[in-house]
């Protein structure tokens, strides 16, 4: 008897692994032709792409059921994440929960908070005070220590599998940190190492390099070369001097890279962030930013993840204009990117805040609502990063807003320093010679709630909730995934702490990246506190959001002309549902003056029927109409 279940057992053990390999080889096939074609081009190295394959297939038989299990649901509907039941949340391990363990314990917390999807910032191995943020990477296989190891990461992305719930991470493929095991080898003088980065001797082709390549960060990091004294030679250094830009022609590169991006989604990533992914290749007498081969990388990856784990979902970081973004989403036949950063609608939205005037925003709405549904952006207020003033300056020119004095305004009311300004911030990168800034605050602190509560000014504190969850509405609306920011969910505010921690005093950034402050969080559920209104008027437009059909992400969108030119108007459509939003930038009480004619509307928020003609909304208000067909 015994022995018969365990030849059933062996029987089936067997067939398992035929299936399993069959379903690996349909994936592979389907990619063959092409991936080979596109590693060959790039590196003309075929036992590296032999390697490569070798590699897949052990990373595919690496992949645990359960995972696997998820890459077979939703290969079977590849739209999955293109609804509108995502809420993404991005936070700091440390300044959330402490460490790894801590956030699995706060799982309730983000449910509570209609979050299905989180970005777990950079929380590999790192040296403190050369991190970046955790954007210098030491080891791509190890945890930060303080944060916890793989097997925590593993259970934590178990967890949040159980309950739903997306995990995403940054993969900072561009350069590694100076720690890294490659970088102190090639600092010895190993040539095989050194090939893995970009190394000079002296400075004749940097200084080519330096005629066209711009600067990241002027500022705090000026150049883009690092002289490393011990070793004699330049290295490549476009962000900080401590991360060193790989060298994508190295097809070691390449590959090992490939082997870190699959160990990690092993480890039950869903979504990969892939890091400043336009810089990843370099060639001289360019900008070295989206030249054609970081195309063909990308693409190799999105072949890669279809192959051994297609339930992941890559993003791309790309921090740039929008003829410049949406090339990441490669075609429909040879697609790159799942998703991307819908970044000029961030930074339109917050030049809108500063300026009520909603006609840029209205115009930069249509630009995205043009292009096809396929692409999911990632919608969100602010991020981690700075906010870059990445305006559509031509268009503003011909209404006499040219760029360097509209930046300098917009810096300037944003710290509070225009008029009637009740935003707090700081500026970043300030480049003395080229008259640039960017800006860095968190999403209430830029709606005046910190200006309120330092002045004790309820009518204010009214006023700023009223701009927060009005903003908050309004990206709701967007096409895509909507991202929040750890503790904007409780509009919380600026902290000036980094300023004392000498590893942080120099980058502003850190004055949105503050720790979550779980005492004010308690207060969600008491309406009379700035953390019960701006958590439960979200909550009502979150839950909205993911039970509305017209909020998927390929609903029919538009705007519509509202004759004031402080309201944007959004129309959303599908399958017989139709949404108004209606969002007034302004301080000021003013009517839209939109005419719909298809009858009665009920305003979703008080349940209220009405037209939707010639509305009144009050100052920062907002209306979200429903009509059903
Ligand atoms: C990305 C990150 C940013 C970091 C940079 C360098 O832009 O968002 O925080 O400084 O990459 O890795």
């Amino acid at each position: 008897m015994e022995k018969e279940t365990k030849k059933v057992t062996a029987a089936e053990n067997a067939a398992g692994k035929t299936a399993a390999k069959e379903v690996y080889n349909k994936r592979f096939e389907k990619h063959m032709d092409e991936l080979r074609w596109l590693y060959m081009e790039l590196y003309d190295n075929s036992s590296m792409y032999a390697e490569l394959c070798d590699n897949l297939h052990r990373f595919y038989e690496e992949r645990n059921d359960d995972l696997k299990a998820i890459d077979q649901l939703r290969e079977a509907s590849p739209d999955w994440y293109k609804k509108n039941d995502m809420l993404g949340m991005m936070f700091y391990i440390d300044n959330f929960a402490g460490n790894m363990k801590g956030v699995e314990s706060k799982l309730d917390y983000l449910e509570k908070s209609n979050v299905n999807y989180i970005h777990l910032m950079p929380f590999l191995d790192t040296v403190e005070g050369r991190s970046d943020g955790g954007y210098a990477v030491a080891d791509f296989r190890k945890v930060q220590e303080k944060l916890g190891t793989m097997e925590d990461l593993e259970s934590l992305t178990a967890a949040c599998h159980k309950k739903n719930m997306n995990v995403c991470m940054d993969f900072v493929m561009n350069h590694t940190s100076e720690d890294h095991e490659w970088a102190k080898k090639a600092r010895q003088g190993d040539g095989e190492y050194m090939s893995r980065y970009f190394f000079y001797e002296d400075y004749s082709i940097p200084a080519e390099y330096e005629k066209t390549v711009p600067q990241v960060f002027p500022t705090t990091a000026p150049g883009n070369f690092t002289w490393l004294p011990d070793a004699e030679h330049f290295v490549l250094t476009s962000f900080y001097p401590y991360q060193w830009d790989l060298n994508y022609k190295n097809p070691r590169v390449f590959n090992e890279m490939m082997y870190n991006f699959l160990f990690l989604a092993n480890k039950g990533i869903d979504i990969i962030r892939i890091d400043a992914v336009p810089y990843i290749w370099k060639e001289l007498y360019t900008q070295c930013r989206n030249l054609p081969q970081v195309h063909t990388i990308v693409r190799m990856m999105r072949m890669i993840s279809e192959i051994v784990c297609p339930s992941v979902l890559l993003l791309g970081e790309v921090v740039m204009e929008p003829e410049k973004v949406v090339p990441y989403f490669g075609t429909v036949e040879k697609p790159e990117c799942h998703m991307l950063y819908n970044v000029t609608t961030m930074a339109t939205t917050w030049h809108t805040v500063a300026t009520r005037d909603v006609k840029l925003l209205k115009q930069q709405l249509d630009v995205v609502n043009g292009l096809p549904k396929e692409y999911v952006f990632l919608n969100y207020l602010r991020c981690h990063d700075d906010i870059g003033w990445g305006l559509d300056y031509p268009s503003l020119a011909k209404d006499g807003m040219y760029e360097r004095p509209h930046k300098q305004y917009l810096n300037d009311y944003f710290q509070g320093y225009a008029g009637d300004s009740t935003s707090r911030g700081e500026l970043y990168n300030a480049d003395p010679v080229t008259g640039d800034a960017r800006f860095c605050a968190t999403t209430a602190s830029m709606c005046g709630i910190e200006k309120a509560g330092f002045e004790q000014d309820e009518e204010a504190m009214e006023k700023a909730i009223q701009k927060d969850v009005m903003l908050h509405a309004y990206m709701f609306m967007q096409s895509g995934i909507p991202v929040l920011y750890s503790g904007d969910e409780i509009g919380q505010v600026n902290d000036y702490s980094y300023k004392e921690d000498p590893h942080k005093a120099e980058d502003s950034r850190y004055i949105h990246r503050g720790a979550m402050n779980w005492e004010l969080a308690e207060n969600i559920t008491d309406a009379n506190t700035v953390e019960g209104k701006v958590f439960q008027r979200l909550d009502q437009l979150e839950k909205i959001r993911k039970s509305e059909r017209a909020f998927v992400s390929n609903a029919d969108t538009w705007t519509i002309e509202t004759w004031d030119s402080s309201i944007l108007c959004i129309g959303r459509y599908y399958e017989g549902e139709k949404i108004i939003g209606l969002f007034n930038f302004s301080e000021h009480d003013k009517t839209a003056w939109i005419n719909e004619t298809d009858g009665e509307y009920e305003d979703m928020i008080s349940g209220n029927k009405m037209e939707a003609r010639g509305v009144n909304i009050p100052a920062f208000g907002f209306y979200y109409l429903k009509k059903e067909f």
